[in-house]
């Protein structure tokens, strides 16, 4: 039977789904029934100087029938008094020794980062994580992502943690960089414990078009917020794996960013990251998930014959490569299942008027057909198709020749991708005569 128990840089829980710093762990009454459904660590609702929040906060992405695929805050961190945190951590602790509770840190000065380590190890937390990530608020007060902008800045503070600190630190960043594996070799440089990615992405969710404002609206007037939830999970993937495979990032990763079940989370761990944080998912569905996200990790581990966790932490980082180590030789077609096929003909629209003319229409048929010559096996027939399963793609190639853009380039033969791998040419488009205009 798997084992998900879980070290992360020297704080340990009893499976790797641990609350991201945010409304789900604003106080020890969430922590705690959290930790009653199942979720093995979390990390407290940013501590500092308390702020004062505005009203209202949120902004959400609807697309289509999916609500809230995209959530935007412009919340600060806790508003709460320091003391009844530190009084709730200690509380957690006592009832639950064995969860990991972390406490999220964000302060200005040497003395005040400090004091605040202190106050929260004293407490009792676990860990500790430095929030360098919120992309608004803070950040124009020289936090938060103003901090994981400025690599000098971030080792500076993380020595200044390290300094007091006697519980492993996490560093998290903020995927507001052009290069996030920069801010990561500083945490790793700097002496930081371990990273976490990733906190919010700048954003504006939308506007009111009658009144002329962005979401969320605060008395006629918006600023820009953090995005997250499943839109930003790409982003979030490639970032963890970008520092999962930097040789200079020596310190393990708590992947974060739209995970919402267990595969979102065995994804995230593929490519590196030693435990998860949930954030968004929990604000929709509340605590809950965590059945079964545990129960799908722990099917998932048996059947793949995993024991523990270490086995799968970074599995598909090594399959994943620059575009140049790509084999050019592998070759794959689109197919249509005609007993599947719903005669939409979305994928004919598609393919036709947005990549390359290889489906054609056939007389008395609502069923497509495939032009091989013309496919490059872009795929793009088969993510728009509506029906499951109904549009595969099957290679063609026979799997002896592997030639990579790299080999071909270094043997001095640049080769045209697009000839070598289209052999029909494009339709030749006749455009109907318009009224009004002089025909030659
Ligand atoms: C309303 C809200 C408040 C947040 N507050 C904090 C915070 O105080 N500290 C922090 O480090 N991250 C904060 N975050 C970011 C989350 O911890 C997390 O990094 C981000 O939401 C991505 O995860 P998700 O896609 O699961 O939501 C907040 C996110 C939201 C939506």
């Amino acid at each position: 039977m798997a084992n998900l128990f879980t070290n992360l840089a020297g704080i340990t829980s009893p499976n790797p789904f641990w609350l991201a710093s945010a409304p789900p762990t604003n106080s020890g009454y969430q922590i705690m029934k959290a930790f009653d459904a199942g979720w093995g660590g979390a990390v407290w609702k940013t501590l500092g100087v308390p702020v004062v929040n505005v009203s209202s906060r949120y902004g959400a992405l609807n697309y289509r029938d999916t609500r809230m695929m995209g959530l935007n805050n412009i919340e600060l961190i806790t508003d709460r008094p320091l003391k009844d945190n530190l009084k709730e951590i200690e509380e957690v602790k006592k009832y639950f020794p064995k969860h990991a509770v972390i406490a999220s840190l964000m302060v200005e000065t040497r003395e005040q980062w400090h004091q605040i380590v202190k106050d929260a190890e004293n407490a009792g937390a676990d860990g500790l994580e430095l929030n360098f990530g919120c992309p608004h608020g803070m950040c124009e007060r020289g936090m938060g992502s103003a901090v994981g902008q400025e690599p000098h800045v971030l080792k500076t503070i993380v020595g200044w943690v390290k300094e007091v600190a006697t519980t492993p630190v996490i560093v998290k960043l903020t995927p507001n960089i052009t290069d996030i594996t920069v801010p990561a070799v500083a945490a790793s440089q700097g002496g930081g414990d371990a990273i976490s990615l990733i906190n919010t992405i700048q954003s504006l969710t939308g506007v009111d078009i009658d009144n002329f404002v962005p979401y969320p609206v605060v008395d006629g007037k918006s600023t820009h917020g953090g995005y997250c939830g499943p839109a930003v999970k790409p982003i979030a993937l490639n970032m963890v794996k970008e520092c999962a495979r930097h040789p200079e990032v020596k310190i393990p990763i708590s992947g974060i960013g739209g995970i919402e079940n267990w595969r979102d989370a065995v994804e995230h761990i593929l490519l590196g990251a030693s435990s998860v944080q949930v954030c968004t998912a929990v604000m929709h569905y509340g605590f809950g998930i965590i059945r079964e996200m545990v129960a799908g990790l722990e099917q998932y581990m048996d059947e793949k014959g995993f024991q523990t966790l270490d086995e799968m932490v970074g599995r598909a980082v090594p399959n994943v490569q620059n575009w140049e180590n790509l084999n050019l030789k592998y070759k794959v077609v689109a197919d249509i299942n005609a007993d599947k096929c719903i005669g939409c003909q979305l994928c004919y629209t598609a393919c036709d008027d947005g990549a390359h003319q290889a489906i054609g229409l056939v007389e008395g048929s609502r069923v497509p057909e495939i032009i091989e010559e013309n496919c490059v096996g872009c795929n793009l027939c088969s993510l728009v198709c509506p029906v499951e399963d109904c549009i595969t793609m099957v290679r063609r190639d026979d799997g002896s020749e592997d030639l990579t853009w790299a080999e071909r380039t270094a043997a001095g033969d640049i080769p045209n991708t697009f000839n070598d791998q289209r052999g029909g040419g494009v339709g030749h488009y006749v455009p109907e005569p318009k009224e009004g205009l002089k025909k030659n």
